[in-house]
């Protein structure tokens, strides 16, 4: 009878149970997220093996035939990880022994689990992050049809809280559209910063083997080697706090738009309001219509915030090299991922959704809103500022009111076609690690 498979480290000592579970902790269930990145991380190092005389035609072919099938039996829901072997590494090992023999026993040759999970990670960050940002281009293409539609809008203007100048429902639209395109940038930074391949470095210190490391980058999609060995282990963390950063700083921007649009919706101003299907109901007041979807916008953009204070927490306080903390720090940024997606998703329903109530941000538009055009004019015919300042003043005191301006505060039609031109040369420079990733998903074809 076949033996279980057991830990890779495993050499018949016993392991205290409740430790064994300590360590594994939530591994079997966040390193699923992994499996599909762990396969064709191994199929890239079966290749590289294979380049180097260490494994036969049929070996290759017969591990490569494994990973695939894992790779399908996870895509179909029934690849699991028993904790008792560990992580997704062990149980991908455990099930290619099964499925090939003794070439199976051959595939760990010349790595560890150390550069195998960094490089599951980067694959995974990249593909999540590039996920992340048609999610954040669908926003903002909501964002810009609203604008089309409901931009003239006049609207106050507010610092402090208290009217300020003139705007428009479209300048402050434009705001929010501003704002994810500067994380669209961040996003295309990150994924460069992502882009180096940890591979080949084994436990952290290289591997004594003539391992052609540029080569596995290429079948990864990587542009480069990430070349110190010590560097990968230590920016394990690393990478992922950067990654759970702009992940929250897209969430920031959208806590701030569900904020404003809170307060615009409260009763005393009346600006906006959520249609009945985008807001709950109170088990006691009969009444009330309730903004939870806005509130929990915001609180999940807080939240984002402290995905990477976790990180930063774990990964931060650590000397180099590997150390078992790195563990945890897998979590956080998947969460961190998965949380921003869902954020954008929502915030794009609720922005193509909310009305606008223009009688109500029309009767808000006060004549002192136009006090400091008003100086301007002046200014324009010669009168020094501070003494325009002062005149108008004057004027706003002895109850003469300044001119409006249908201009004031309004979003150009250029300055619209500029977020749409940028947003499209952001799309093409994330052209190259889109075709990384197909690349990458080759290297575990026959
Ligand atoms: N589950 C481990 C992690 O995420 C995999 C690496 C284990 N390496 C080790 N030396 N124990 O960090």
């Amino acid at each position: 009878m076949a033996e279980a498979p057991r830990r890779l480290w495993d050499k018949g000592a016993p392991l205290d149970e409740l430790v064994h579970r300590f360590s594994v902790g939530d591994d079997s269930v966040w390193d699923l997220r992994l499996v599909q990145a762990d396969c064709i991380g191994s199929a890239a190092h079966a290749r590289t093996l294979h380049r180097a005389g260490l494994l036969s035609d049929a070996e290759l072919a017969s591990l490569l035939s494994g990973l695939r099938t894992i790779a399908e039996e996870h895509r179909h829901g029934r690849f699991t990880i028993p904790p008792a072997l560990e992580d997704c590494h062990t149980a991908i090992e455990a099930r290619l022994v099964a499925h090939c023999g003794p070439a199976g026993e051959r595939i760990h040759t010349g790595r560890s689990r150390n550069d195998q999970v960094a490089t599951a990670m980067r694959l995974v960050m990249r593909s999540d992050a590039l996920h992340w940002l048609d999610r954040l281009g669908d926003l903002l293409h909501t964002l810009l049809a609203r604008i089309q539609r409901d931009g003239a809008q006049p609207m106050p203007g507010y610092t402090h809280l208290r009217p300020a100048m003139p705007s428009s429902v479209g300048q402050w639209l434009h705001a929010h559209a501003e704002g994810l395109l500067e994380q669209g940038r961040a996003t295309l930074d990150l994924l460069d910063r992502l882009d180096a391949c940890p591979l080949g470095t084994g436990a952290g210190f290289g591997v004594p083997l003539r391992l052609d490391r540029a080569f596995t980058a290429e079948l990864l999609g990587f542009s480069r080697v990430q070349r110190s060995p010590i560097d990968v282990q230590n920016s394990r963390g690393r990478l992922e706090r950067y990654f759970a950063r702009v992940a929250a700083d897209i969430g920031a921007v959208i806590e701030r738009l569900a904020w404003d649009l809170l307060l615009f919706s409260t009763a005393e101003f009346g600006f906006f309001s959520l249609p009945e299907s985008l807001t709950t109901g109170s088990s006691i007041m009969p009444q009330k219509r309730n903004p939870d979807v806005l509130e929990l916008m915001r609180a999940h953009g807080a939240r984002l915030r402290v995905r990477t204070l976790e990180l930063d927490w774990v990964a931060g306080k650590l000397p180099s090299s590997y150390h078992r903390d790195l563990q945890l720090t897998k979590e956080p940024a998947l969460r961190a991922a998965d949380e921003v997606c869902t954020l954008l998703v929502v915030a794009a329903r609720v922005v193509e959704l909310f009305i606008v109530h223009g009688d109500r941000l029309t009767a808000a538009m006060r004549p002192e809103l136009y006090a400091t055009e008003e100086a301007l004019r002046l200014v324009e015919t010669g009168v020094p500022f501070r003494q325009a300042y002062r005149q108008v003043a004057a004027d706003l005191s002895a109850g003469r009111a300044p001119r409006a301006s249908a201009q004031a505060g309004q979003v150009g039609a250029d300055e619209l076609t500029a977020v749409a031109a940028d947003w499209s040369a952001i799309i093409q420079q994330a052209d190259r690690f889109r075709r990384a990733e197909q690349t990458a998903a080759r290297a575990l074809a026959p």
